[in-house]
């Protein structure tokens, strides 16, 4: 079926393509960068084969799930950083949940977790030198399978109500749009911020980092200034944390 395309007045987001089934919505748009202009999205309906960090499964076979990819192209003043820019993804998807009358919190370094548990997530893929920003979004999933139930939630779950899928697209381009253009015009500053505020896990935690095929324990310490994760080992050492997961002990 020929793909539906929204229109939206964000600088992410400008254009919306919408099509009912897709393997994933980041290898469509990975496939088709080269035709794509900077702020393109790309959203699916049902999502079939989707992939999350560290190439696990992202379920949303049911259309239960918000899924979407954008595009972006680097510029003087957008730095090409995928974890600085899926953070930005995230302070917007929080923003737009908070609209919606669902308070979150983030988790380095970049999911959106609502009741403690993770209702969104972020994968941030650099190709050339172009990034593609996927976002998925738990929206009505009555619930999960067992291996699942302790990590992950829905909206519908937390607020005890069905969400119309289509309110929460356009909302969460605004917001987008928004939170890219303050990245864009104010730099990285603001998004850190709005980060570290709206996260329990940037400053004095007590963590585990997996980390290049290594456990880490410590305290988390701050962002630097590309969105990584400074972490304090219990030997005093101080590691920046650019990849992997984190986990509380
Ligand atoms: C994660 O937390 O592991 C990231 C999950 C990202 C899932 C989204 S859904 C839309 C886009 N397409 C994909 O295949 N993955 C991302």
């Amino acid at each position: 079926m020929d793909p539906v395309r929204h229109k939206n007045d964000g600088l992410w987001g400008a254009d919306c393509l919408e099509f009912d089934t897709l393997g994933s919505t980041n290898n469509w748009m990975l496939r088709n960068l080269a035709a794509c202009r900077h702020g393109d999205v790309v959203q699916a309906v049902r999502q079939t084969a989707g992939r999350g960090r560290f190439n696990r499964p992202w379920a949303a076979p049911e259309g239960r799930a918000l899924t979407l990819s954008i595009a972006l192209f680097p510029s003087a003043s957008l730095p090409l950083l995928p974890t600085l820019v899926g953070q930005a993804a995230a302070v917007a998807v929080r923003s737009t949940l908070a609209e919606f009358g669902v308070p979150a919190r983030l988790k380095w370094p970049n999911d959106v977790l609502a009741g403690g548990l993770k209702c969104a997530g972020i994968l941030t893929q650099l190709h050339g030198d172009r990034i593609v920003c996927g976002i998925g979004v738990n929206v009505n999933q009555p619930g999960f399978p067992d291996e699942l139930r302790e990590i992950a939630t829905s909206l519908r779950i937390v607020a005890g109500r069905e969400f119309e899928k289509e309110e929460l697209l356009e909302a969460s381009l605004g917001a987008i749009g928004e939170y890219g253009e303050l990245l864009r015009e104010e730099g990285r500053d603001p998004i850190l911020r709005l980060f570290t505020q709206s996260s329990s896990w940037v400053h004095g935690r007590s963590v585990i980092v997996d980390s290049a095929g290594a456990a880490i324990a410590g305290t988390t310490c701050g962002l630097d200034e590309s969105g990584f994760l400074w972490v304090r080992a219990d030997d005093g050492r101080r590691h920046l944390i650019r990849a992997g997961g984190v986990r509380a002990r």
